[in-house]
């Protein structure tokens, strides 16, 4: 099973509180990445009024830039929505659809397929997140990850998997300092990897980059992408602390130059 180089995706979430702080967080963020050419590629999720601010102090786009989500529709009477073109106009080349926060407020597995197919006929990579509630020891954890991903990628052509991401988000990992051990990372991984196989064939499988989230910080980042051999991370918490964020890029650079290169 091939490991990627590393995709470090930023999610702030609903933070910071104004544009002010939202300026100051990414130059910081910028500042401590410098101008040296990565392998690594490293994402920052904001805020949609915030987006195309990003976009005016990253012009050269070492920061790529995501949205948090998306509505499937391409324009009209949707109060409240923003589309895939919207989004491409202020410079986001990745959107994140299905986040548990997401699904938590009544977004399905319809609905997501619906985000995956606009996102990909728009030509963007699509983050898909996934993820079990919580873990028992029969393994259901798996059918439900199954459910979701054989859902999300309905009528998705293999051609259109090198913009495909997957996050494997354990719910109970995130925001909770729990992190999925390597190994589980790993397992996971695994099974993905053989269900996309399945889906399609090998090395359509390996075209698909498969990445973790859950409370990783600093210190869990390097065990995560050496023993669970993920193809990069999509982080919370640690992305409201520039040298937190820098310091687990700088990790994963490591790690792919001695590793991936
Ligand atoms: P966390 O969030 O890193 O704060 O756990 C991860 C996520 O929700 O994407």
């Amino acid at each position: 099973m091939k490991q990627h180089l590393p995709l470090v995706v930023g999610n702030w979430k609903m933070n910071p509180t104004t544009i002010a702080k939202a300026r100051k967080l990414f130059l910081d963020t910028r500042t401590k990445l410098g101008a040296r050419k990565r392998t690594v590629t490293s994402v920052i999720a904001a805020p949609f009024p915030f987006i195309s601010e990003l976009q005016r102090l990253s012009p050269s786009q070492r920061i790529a830039l995501a949205a948090q989500d998306v509505f499937f529709e391409a324009s009209g009477a949707h109060t409240g929505e923003v589309s895939i073109t919207m989004l491409k106009s202020v410079g986001v080349s990745m959107v994140i659809v299905g986040h548990s926060e997401r699904r938590a407020r009544g977004e399905d597995d319809d609905e997501i397929y619906c985000d995956v197919q606009a996102v990909l006929a728009s030509k963007t990579t699509v983050i898909i997140c996934v993820g079990e509630k919580a873990r028992d020891s029969h393994g259901n954890y798996f059918g439900i990850v199954e459910a979701q991903i054989r859902a999300a990628l309905r009528n998705v052509a293999v051609k259109e998997l090198t913009r495909v991401v997957i996050a494997y988000e354990p719910v109970w990992a995130i925001g909770t300092g729990k992190t999925a051990s390597a190994e589980d990372a790993y397992e996971m991984k695994l099974f993905i990897h053989k269900l996309l196989t399945d889906r399609y064939d090998r090395k359509a499988a390996e075209k698909v980059r498969i990445i973790y989230g859950g409370s990783v910080k600093k210190h869990n980042a390097t065990e995560l992408l050496t023993i669970g051999q993920v193809d990069g991370f999509l982080i919370g918490g640690a992305s409201l602390k520039a040298s937190d964020f820098t310091h687990i890029i700088d990790s994963a650079e490591d790690y792919a130059k001695n590793h991936l290169t």
